[in-house]
């Protein structure tokens, strides 16, 4: 029997190449950049896999060129990628890699939570601007965490492990799902409060989001939430770009309505809003939650493995369910 055949579209480790190698034929796509559409097309056929990541688009065109795909091995929990209809329509499996970044999306998290209120990357800005002049008393102030409350915006594995941590700081942790019936909010911490959005937005002083990406949640944070939330409280996204809309966020740091904000997703990446780039009280991180080593190794990893398992005819380890 032929071997199956992967298309994966980026580099990733050897280690997991070498996984992939030991039962596959394996089709690197090993561009600086994202593979761009036309060549996604032209290598899926023949192809019974794609290992893809978040920056391909795949949708019903891309999977019919591959018409003998049996699993798109999504590297990256976010799924918003991938048409999963288009996918379900075709008998092909989507998978995702949730846990392996739960704790280094959460800590990644703190970094910014930290980095914002505590003005790191404006005071170092300042700093290579050769604009010190020296301690001084007032200089440069920030705002505690501690007795603050954190809201957290989507209860999932990520938001519960932000929540976790909320204590080591000294905050008390709220959560709202969204979804009133929502069943991870049975394994909330009793010490966590349970609050709807618009509580969750006018009590918070932090507000850190992580929610997918799905019609419900695009621009779940506009003019209107914003006004919502309590007067110098900072935002935090390490979720996706379109649940904010920058331009309102732009908007509400510009008039001093929130103290800070600090982002990891955008609306459009790479690209970030123009406004958002001129002011000081926003940290812009480039989409870097799940970026160690050891978290990324493990996602790739996750998703050979998956593909591994499909294609020898056994159910998937992660499967999306939409
Ligand atoms: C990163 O954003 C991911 O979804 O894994």
């Amino acid at each position: 029997m032929p071997r199956p055949a992967v298309l994966v579209t980026r580099r990733i480790p050897s280690s997991v190449i070498a996984r992939l190698e030991e039962r596959c034929t394996v089709d690197v796509w090993d561009g600086r950049d994202a593979i761009p559409g036309d060549a996604l097309k032209a290598r899926l056929a023949g192809k019974q896999a794609l290992v893809c990541l978040l920056t391909d688009r795949v949708d019903g065109p891309v999977l019919d060129a591959g018409p003998g795909l049996r699993i798109v091995a999504n590297i990256a929990v976010g799924f918003d990628n991938i048409d999963l209809a288009a996918a379900r329509a075709r008998g092909v499996v989507v998978t995702n890699t949730p846990d392996v970044l739960t704790e280094a999306t959460a800590d990644f998290t703190w970094g910014l939570i930290l980095a914002v209120t505590r003005r790191i990357p404006e005071g170092e800005r300042l700093l290579r601007r050769g604009e010190w002049t020296g301690w001084a008393l007032d200089f440069m102030l920030g705002s505690d965490l501690r007795g603050k409350q954190l809201g957290i915006v989507g209860l999932g594995r990520i938001g519960r492990a932000v929540a976790a941590r909320a204590g080591a700081f000294g905050m008390r942790a709220a959560f709202t799902t969204l979804d009133a019936d929502a069943p991870e909010a049975g394994s909330a911490d009793r010490s966590w409060a349970r609050m709807n959005l618009d509580a969750l937005l006018s009590s918070s002083d932090v507000v850190s989001f992580h929610v997918p990406l799905t019609p419900a949640t695009r621009h779940l944070i506009d003019r209107r939430a914003i006004l919502r939330m309590k007067r110098r409280a900072y935002l935090v996204n390490t979720s996706r770009g379109p649940v904010i809309d920058e331009a309102a966020l732009a908007w509400a740091l510009r008039e001093g309505l929130l103290a800070g904000a600090a982002l990891d997703v955008y609306e459009q990446e790479p690209h970030v809003h123009p406004d958002l780039l001129g002011l000081e009280n926003v940290v812009l991180a480039p989409h870097l939650g799940s970026a160690t080593v050891e978290t990324r190794t493990a996602m790739a990893d996750l998703a050979a493995r998956n593909v591994l398992a499909v294609l020898s005819g056994s159910p998937p380890l992660t499967p999306v369910v939409a």
